[in-house]
């Protein structure tokens, strides 16, 4: 296994100094960018123009939680994208989207909702980076933990060998439950900022399987 990644989603930093709550994480493996289009979620974030000036040696680590999400790939490229994810649910044709972002020169990912079953990605496992089980319904940062979601990371790292991301009430208890269960890399947003100390948390989750 290899080291545990964090990646810190800026959905819960504060958004009137942006560059400086990214300074605070600088520690981490990796920026998270939840991208929402008030209708594959009900809420509005962000698009490429938010991250592209931003000044930050971490790679963006794009989640786009939207429903066509073609469209987005070429632009969040130029913003300096280095992995985009969408969700499974929102496309007709995963292999198509995958191929797409591959064609932009990026890591292709794949998000789960949890309701989601493992099936639609099965044959595409070969071509996929990295997989985003969703471990709360997407929309909001600041949710409950779902442990219904387990045993679907287990099944996965049994038969998958490239990045299993977890996104969704991740903080050092639940980290450590995904994490043994086969999780790369653990996503969280209020974990880390609601701590005074944001790199800290970084660190505890980095850390979270020696507890
Ligand atoms: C949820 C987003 C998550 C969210 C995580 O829709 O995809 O990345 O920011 O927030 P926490 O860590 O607070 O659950
Ligand atoms: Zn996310």
């Amino acid at each position: 296994m290899g080291k545990l990644k964090v990646s810190v989603s800026i959905l819960s930093a504060d958004f009137s100094k942006l560059q400086s709550e990214i300074d605070r994480v600088s520690n981490a493996d990796m920026l998270h960018i939840d991208v929402m289009d008030s209708h594959f979620v009900p809420e509005l974030t962000f698009g490429p123009v938010v991250i592209k000036n931003l000044a930050t040696k971490l790679p963006f680590d794009v989640h786009l939680m939207v429903t066509n999400p073609e469209k987005h790939i070429e632009p969040f490229a130029q913003a300096g994208a280095d992995a985009i994810t969408f969700h499974a649910e929102a496309v007709a044709d995963i292999k198509k989207v995958i191929d797409k972002i591959h064609a932009a020169g990026l890591k292709a990912g794949v998000a789960l909702n949890p309701d989601t079953p493992l099936d639609p990605i099965e044959e595409h496992l070969e071509s996929i980076d990295r997989v985003l089980i969703m471990s709360v319904f997407p929309g909001y940062a600041g949710q409950k933990f779902i442990p219904d979601v387990v045993p679907k990371i287990k099944a996965l790292r049994a038969r998958y060998n490239g990045e299993i991301a977890v996104d969704g009430g991740i903080n050092s208890e639940t980290g450590k439950i995904v994490a043994e269960a086969g999780a790369d890399i653990l996503v969280a947003a209020s974990f880390v900022y609601k701590n005074p100390e944001p790199a800290k948390a970084v660190e505890e989750l980095r850390n979270c399987l020696n507890n």
